[in-house]
């Protein structure tokens, strides 16, 4: 299963002790979900949200294997987080976790083509059964040079953006873009890179951004978690790169200076260097944690 981030600090911060109720926005394969749900029970419960419908059936499939009955399992997005809340008539919640972004399945078993390392059709969606979200090689199939430019710039961070979106439209003028490799080999043609990181990683990041629409919904969870928290509730977030915490931290700053609750940790909370070493995509991880009045 996957190895839940900052575990350990959550669970101290969270204090859960039964009865309590919680909500995992990002339950993935229940790694934050399953050892809150035990520590709530018998009659507190977590509500367990996912985009993705095969996350949740690998988190139902974990919850069966260890006999686990106080999580409400609901497929959807976080942005939704209000009606999803009332749909499965939950309790305010004492705490709410948001742990963003994918998770190591999405690259070694989703087969969506998140990962260059693997030669998958680019999919990238967290959730394929929504039809109205475009995959990412229909946006770059379709998107214009000035917007692949500028997402490539602002969500990868990616100073070769111009070549790039440059790239992207002559290659597919030649043929359709469908696969990882398509794209890995059109950003090794714009870039000439031979950079430790593969050059390929900013532009995928930024794809995955644009496809999920991520740092817009992140807004739209943390308002909405708002609403469903009770008196001194926490909200916990989880980011991993710059562009999603930067977001976080003015967030929640903003919120401070309108007394509408603290930021607990005052300091940014990283994983230590043990956590690292067993488990390297904590590396980047950065853990905030607010308290509303
Ligand atoms: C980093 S993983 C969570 C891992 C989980 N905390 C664990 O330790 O097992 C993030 C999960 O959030 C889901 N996700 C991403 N964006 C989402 C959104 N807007 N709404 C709901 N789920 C989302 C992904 O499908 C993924 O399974």
């Amino acid at each position: 299963m996957h190895d839940p981030v900052l575990l350990k600090t959550i669970l101290s911060n969270f204090s859960p002790s039964p009865g309590n109720n919680f909500i995992d926005c990002t339950a993935g394969e229940g790694g934050h979900t399953i050892p809150l749900a035990k520590a709530v029970a018998p009659n507190g419960k977590v509500l367990a949200i996912d985009a993705d419908s095969e996350q949740i059936a690998n988190l139902k499939s974990n919850l069966e294997k260890e006999k686990i009955e106080n999580v409400v399992s609901a497929h959807g997005n976080f942005k939704n987080l209000k009606q999803i809340t009332a749909e499965n008539s939950f309790p305010p919640a004492d705490g709410i976790l948001f742990d963003f972004g994918f998770s190591s399945w999405h690259i070694e078993n989703s087969g969506r083509g998140f990962s260059f390392q693997k030669n998958e059709i680019l999919d990238m969606r967290y959730d394929p059964t929504d039809k109205s979200i475009p995959t990412a090689a229909d946006y770059l199939n379709s998107a214009s040079a000035q917007d692949l430019e500028k997402i490539i710039l602002e969500f990868g961070e990616e100073r070769f953006a111009h070549n790039i979106a440059r790239e992207i439209l002559y290659a597919r003028r030649k043929k359709t873009i469908e696969t990882t490799q398509d794209l890995v080999n059109i950003v090794l043609e714009a870039t000439h890179s031979r950079g430790k990181i593969n050059p390929a990683t900013k532009t995928f990041q930024a794809l995955r951004m644009v496809v999920n629409n991520e740092l817009e919904i992140i807004k739209y969870g943390l308002f909405a978690a708002l609403d469903v928290l009770k008196p001194k509730g926490l909200i916990a977030t989880i980011t991993f790169h710059s562009l999603e915490d930067r977001l976080v931290k003015g967030i929640l700053k903003e919120w401070a200076k309108q007394n509408i609750g603290e930021v607990v940790n005052k300091k940014v909370i990283k994983p230590d260097y043990i956590e690292i070493k067993r488990n390297r995509r904590s590396r980047s991880a950065k853990l905030r944690i607010f308290r509303i009045l």
